[in-house]
Order: structure tokens, then C-alpha cells, then sequence
């Protein structure tokens, strides 16, 4: 047995209740999550899932309706693992604005613990829109539920789901509500890209092993690219996305965290508050845009048929280019070119590092050497290095050096939402996102979206790799999109 699974079954005894469990996101991602980490061991026996919906069921008719709903518990199906399951679940009716649920639900906690006599830590999953978030915690105190047992050294924690905000006032609103009622050490803002195994890389790649560190720096990296695509349109998404659009939806999150990884400084220690304090420093570090640089540094695009599938006229985007500059002494000057999608022709998520050409090169054709780290699918990190053509004269090519996950490990890859629920439960933070973290993205997201109703919106076909616009906005600087072929 791993490690990973004794310390998930000594965790302190917990109690977790999922508020939204009737929602898309329990049913699509928390609820698999929670079942696949069950039947591999991971999940603590004892722990119990108090899963708060407005709807009459009890706790079969409820897991019912999750299996129907979701689209990845086939296997749930099958009476016997299912009953073996259920022993995790209970289901309670409430609604979040009544002081009496939150009465009800006092009581049920006190109920499951009663026969044991143990104190339990209480988790809290807020899985519902953050609209809900202050009502939530205002019942949780008032019925005595976010105070823990001091004795036993039990905690209360949170974990609250995206989106953290619509720009920097309203993230700013939201980390005090939440800071009324809960200490920074307590929450655990998710950003699921950072459950990814390719993710977590990132820094094992970086940092263990002693032959990038030298190099990574504006110095001998000509730039970075960090994409992530997507097939599907916005379907069902429609009403929320377009309230948020590509750049807050997508940047102001996953890609600007990517980006903070793939350039800090090495932390002193594994810890969670030094790996945030370096990633700090990177999204501090992000130069502002001014409206010029808006026009010229930023494209937005929508797919055609976008607003047919929303039902209404919109200049959402869909799409969205930029390229940004990090205003520190070791990255000054050095383009990080971003983009994000819909609707276009493949689904792929990718960070490239393109290293300057060597500076004199005895050769012919030194191409510049190029790593790429394949965040999904087929998860892989690769480094393009230049060789000899065998046979007469110095012809050169540039193969691969590839670590490909499927090729050297059997097992499937952990789904990010099973990887953070465990860190959730067992309490480390490491992965989830600290207030400043979010507020230094939203202010830089904000100095975009100040000026940026001005830009045009260039349509383009959905399948397609994006608008025009956006292969000038890097052809512009003598560079191309990286396609990894
Ligand atoms: N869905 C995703 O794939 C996804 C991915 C990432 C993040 N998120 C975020 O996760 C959050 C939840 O998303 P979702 O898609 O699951 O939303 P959803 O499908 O609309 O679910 C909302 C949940 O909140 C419950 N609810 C609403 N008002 C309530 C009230 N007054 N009392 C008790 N329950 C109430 C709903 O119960 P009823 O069933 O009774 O209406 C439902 O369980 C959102 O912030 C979203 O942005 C979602």
C-alpha cells in the first residue's frame, strides 16, 4: 500500500458536506471523484459525505438520480457496488437561505458522530454558485457549526469552487466575505488545472532536475507559449460563459497559474505559503496593459454560430490571444505568448518553452531547441534536440527525447477533482490558490478588460485553429504558433 493510501486512512475523523449536490458539478465530477477514490482504497472509511439538496430523497433514491444524471458512474450501477459505496452517503433535504435546514443539519452531524464519540473535522464544499456563498456561512455560524473541538484539535475547512469573482472588486468582495468567517488556512479555492499529474510536474521537471535550472531565464529562453484549446463549443455553458468569456473563464485562472509555474523561482521548501509567495511574485510581476498595448498585443474572437447558440447578440469572445511580459529582472522582455479557445479544431493543452538558437553555430540549420510539456491529452514532456543525418556530409534534424505517461505507466492518470478532494481531506493546501494569488490575476485581467470593449471581434469557423487575427498577432514578431509537429 502507497503512502498516499495510509495517510488517507489515518486521517482525523471528518465529516464532509457538499452543498449544490444535486448540481451538474457533484454529479459530473464530485460524486465519480468521490466513488473512484473510494474503490481505490483512498477514501477514509469512516468518512461520511452529507450531501445537502432541496429535492425529497433519501440516500438510494438520491445516488439514483446522481448515476442517471452523471455521465461517468456507470459502474455504480451495479447493486453491489453500489451498497458498498453507500455507506459514505447521506443525503439531507435543506435549502441555503433557511436557518431552520441549517438546525436540521446541526443535528444530523451530531447524530452520525453521536455513537462513536469522536469529534470530527468539518469540511465544507461549497459546489454552488458564489451568489449562495455568503448565505451559506452566515447559517453555518449561526447554528454553532463553524466552531471546532480545541480539544481534539479538530478544523473546519472550506473549498469553494470557481469562479472566484468577475474582476478584481468582486474577488476582492468575496475573499472577505469569506475571511469573516474563515482564516486563510482554512480555505481552499480550487483551480482544477492544478490537480492535473502534468501540472504537478511542472515543478518536479523544473526543480529535480539540475540541468534546467541554469538555462531558465530571458538569457536562453527566446519565449514561451501557453495553450489551451478546446473542440466543444460553449453548448449547455451558454448562459454563464457568456457573462464571462474566454479571458476570465480561462485566463485570469488556469493559464495565469500555468504561467506563474512554469516561471518562479525555485521555493525554499515544498511548502504551501513559500510556493505561493514565488507564484505571488510572478503574477505581481505581469506588466499591465495600456489601451495602445491592447490594440496590438491582444486579439478576441468568436466562432461563427456562437450567438445562434445562445439565443442573443453578444461581442463575448471565445477565443483570446495576448502577449504578455513578466516585469522581472530574470524574465524582462521575454514574450509569453497565451491563447485559449473554443469550438476549434483539436482539444490540447500545452506549454512550450523555445530556447534561443545557440548564438554561433558551426553548423547549418541549428534549429532552436523546444520543450514541450503536454498538460492533456496524452500527457507528455519532450525536448527537440538537433542530430546528425546519418550518412555522408553534416545534415542535421531535431528529434525527440519524449517521457510520455501512457508509454512508462500502466495505470490511468488520477482525475485532477480526485487528486484536490483528497488534498482537501487530508488538509494540505499546496495546490489550491491563496486571496493574493487571485486578486494580483484579476488586477492584471482587469487593465485587458478596462479598455478592451474598444477591440474588434474577429469571427472564425468553428473547427478551425482560431481567427486570422491571432496567427498575425506572433507572425508579427517572426514567431509561429507551436503545433508540436
Ligand atoms: N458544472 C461544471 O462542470 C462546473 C465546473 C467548474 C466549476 N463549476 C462551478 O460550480 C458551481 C456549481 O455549478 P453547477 O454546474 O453544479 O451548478 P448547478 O447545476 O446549477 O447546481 C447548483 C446546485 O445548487 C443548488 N441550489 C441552488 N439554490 C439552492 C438553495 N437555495 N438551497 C439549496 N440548494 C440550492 C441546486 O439545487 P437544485 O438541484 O435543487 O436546483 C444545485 O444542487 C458554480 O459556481 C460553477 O461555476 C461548475
Amino acid at each position: 500500500m502507497s503512502e498516499l493510501v495510509k495517510k488517507s486512512q489515518r486521517v482525523d475523523p471528518s465529516m464532509l458536506v457538499l452543498f449544490g449536490a444535486t448540481g451538474d458539478l457533484s454529479a459530473n465530477y464530485l460524486l465519480p471523484a468521490f466513488y473512484h477514490l473510494d474503490a481505490s482504497g483512498f477514501l477514509p472509511d469512516d468518512l461520511k459525505i452529507v450531501c445537502v439538496g432541496r429535492r425529497d430523497f433519501n440516500e438510494q433514491s438520491y445516488l439514483d438520480f446522481i448515476i442517471e444524471k452523471s455521465n461517468f458512474l456507470e459502474k455504480l450501477k451495479k447493486p453491489k457496488i453500489k451498497k458498498y459505496f453507500l455507506k459514505h452517503i447521506v443525503y439531507y433535504q435543506g435549502d441555503f437561505s433557511n436557518p431552520d435546514s441549517f438546525a436540521g443539519l446541526t443535528s444530523v452531524l451530531f447524530n452520525l458522530e453521536k455513537p462513536t464519540h469522536k469529534c470530527y473535522n468539518r469540511l465544507y464544499y461549497f459546489a454552488t454558485s458564489p451568489e449562495f456563498f455568503l448565505s451559506i456561512a452566515e447559517m453555518l455560524e449561526g447554528a454553532g457549526l463553524l466552531k471546532s473541538c480545541e480539544v481534539h484539535n479538530r478544523t473546519i475547512r472550506v473549498l469553494v469552487e470557481k469562479p472566484f469573482g468577475f474582476d478584481l472588486k468582486s474577488a476582492k468582495k468575496l475573499n472577505k466575505l469569506l475571511l469573516n468567517y474563515f482564516t486563510e488556512d482554512q480555505i481552499y479555492r480550487i483551480d482544477h488545472y492544478q490537480g492535473k499529474e502534468t501540472v504537478q510536474n511542472l515543478m518536479v521537471v523544473r526543480f529535480a532536475n539540475s540541468i534546467f535550472e541554469p538555462l531558465w531565464s530571458k538569457d536562453n529562453i527566446d519565449h514561451v507559449e501557453i495553450s489551451v484549446l478546446e473542440d466543444e463549443t460553449v453548448g449547455g455553458r451558454g448562459k454563464f460563459y457568456d457573462r464571462a468569456g474566454a479571458l476570465r473563464d480561462m485566463v485570469q485562472n488556469h493559464l495565469l497559474q500555468m504561467l506563474a509555474l512554469v516561471l518562479m523561482d525555485e521555493p525554499k521548501e515544498l511548502k504551501t505559503e513559500l510556493i505561493r509567495d514565488e507564484k505571488l511574485k510572478i503574477l505581481k510581476g505581469l506588466k499591465l496593459f495600456s489601451k495602445k498595448d491592447c490594440k496590438t498585443e491582444v486579439v478576441r474572437g468568436q466562432y461563427g454560430g456562437y450567438m445562434k447558440e445562445t439565443g442573443k447578440q453578444s461581442v463575448t469572445e471565445t477565443y483570446v490571444a495576448l502577449k504578455v511580459f513578466v516585469d522581472l529582472p530574470r524574465w524582462r522582455g521575454m514574450p509569453i505568448y497565451l491563447r485559449t479557445g473554443k469550438a476549434l479544431s483539436k482539444k490540447v493543452t500545452e506549454i512550450s518553452i523555445h530556447f534561443k538558437e545557440p548564438s554561433k553555430c558551426l553548423f547549418t540549420h541549428c534549429a532552436s531547441n523546444i520543450m514541450t510539456l503536454r498538460i492533456q491529452p496524452d500527457e507528455s514532456v519532450d525536448l527537440r534536440i538537433n542530430n546528425k543525418i546519418p550518412g555522408f556530409g553534416v545534415d542535421l534534424t531535431q528529434k525527440k527525447l519524449q517521457f510520455g505517461y501512457k508509454k512508462e505507466f500502466e495505470k490511468d492518470l488520477p482525475p485532477a477533482y480526485e487528486r484536490l478532494l483528497l488534498d482537501f481531506i487530508q488538509g494540505d493546501q499546496r495546490l489550491f490558490i491563496r486571496s493574493d494569488e487571485i486578486e494580483a490575476a484579476w488586477k492584471f485581467v482587469g487593465s485587458i478588460t478596462d479598455s478592451w470593449r474598444d477591440l474588434p471581434l474577429s469571427m472564425y469557423k468553428k473547427g478551425s485553429h482560431g481567427p486570422e487575427a491571432a496567427e498575425n498577432l506572433i507572425k508579427k514578431d517572426m514567431r509561429e504558433w507551436w503545433t508540436g509537429e
